[in-house]
């Protein structure tokens, strides 16, 4: 829609005036048709469109930011998923596979088919929240926490869990991995690799963190949390 559409046309008020005589009405309804196109045109010329109305916006909270420490301004700067999905409307079909592609192709696979690490690590991670924040020295994820708890329910012991995201209690178990190793467990491995490198390679509009594309998490950090969803000796698949 431009800005136009919200300009209605210049209307006459004679209209309006039915108890004036003929020559007041003239009079009245001239200065009146004056000052409404007047005010139509001052006020239409100085509305701003959306797009500007948008760039006024993102300036404004530009300016109320700054550099401080590892957390610089340009984390504001939107990406195409991050922008399509903060509209008010969904976007269309044919942004959301873009979306999902792009994601898809940003995963990057561990070396050697090497999935799975320490799930007790992996617990350690889930738990943890701490990372990204102006105080921290080091932009180095592995100072971060993967704060999954936040999120999902993962192993029957941690009874304080978020609700966003689905249970992941018995996660491998479900899915039937007894054996991580088995060219049958690859499939899974590899969805849920991709899943928490950039969760957008699935749902284009995803509201979990892209743990492995914002490098919120290395690899080696990763290969612990999926030890801890799909590793059959993790309290998440044995209890
Ligand atoms: C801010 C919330 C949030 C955090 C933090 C989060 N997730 Fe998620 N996760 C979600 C949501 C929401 C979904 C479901 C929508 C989707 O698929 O993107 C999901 C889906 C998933 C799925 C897919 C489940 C399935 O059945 O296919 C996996 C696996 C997963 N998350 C693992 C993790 C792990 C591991 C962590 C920590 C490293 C984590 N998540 C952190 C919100 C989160």
């Amino acid at each position: 829609m431009s800005h136009q559409d919200h300009c209605p046309p210049a209307r006459s008020s004679s209209s309006r005036r039915r108890s004036a005589s003929a020559g007041q009405l003239r009079a009245i309804g001239l200065v009146g048709a004056l000052a409404a196109a007047v005010i139509t045109a001052v006020g239409c010329a100085s509305m701003p469109s959306p797009r500007e109305l948008d760039a006024q916006a993102a300036a404004m909270i530009k300016a109320a930011f700054r550099d401080e420490g590892i957390a610089k301004v340009d984390r504001i700067q939107q990406d195409l998923a991050q922008s399509a999905c903060s509209s008010d409307k969904a976007p269309p079909p044919q942004v959301m596979q873009r979306i999902m592609q792009e994601a898809m192709a940003t995963v990057k696979f561990p070396a050697a088919g090497q999935y799975l690490g320490d799930w007790r690590e992996g617990e350690r991670l889930a738990q943890a929240g701490r990372g990204m924040t102006w105080t921290d020295a080091s932009a180095d994820p592995k100072g971060n926490g993967a704060q999954c708890y936040n999120c999902h329910q993962i192993s029957k012991a941690e009874i304080s869990y978020g609700t966003i995201g689905p249970s992941l209690y018995q996660y491998g178990k479900l899915r039937g991995v007894t054996d991580p190793n088995s060219p049958s467990a690859e499939p899974i491995l590899k969805y849920t690799w991709a899943k928490i490198w950039n969760s957008n390679a699935y749902m284009a509009c995803s509201g979990m963190p892209r743990f492995g594309h914002a490098k919120l998490l290395n690899d080696e950090q990763i290969r612990h949390v999926m030890a801890l969803l799909l590793d059959p000796k993790s309290p998440v698949n044995t209890q």
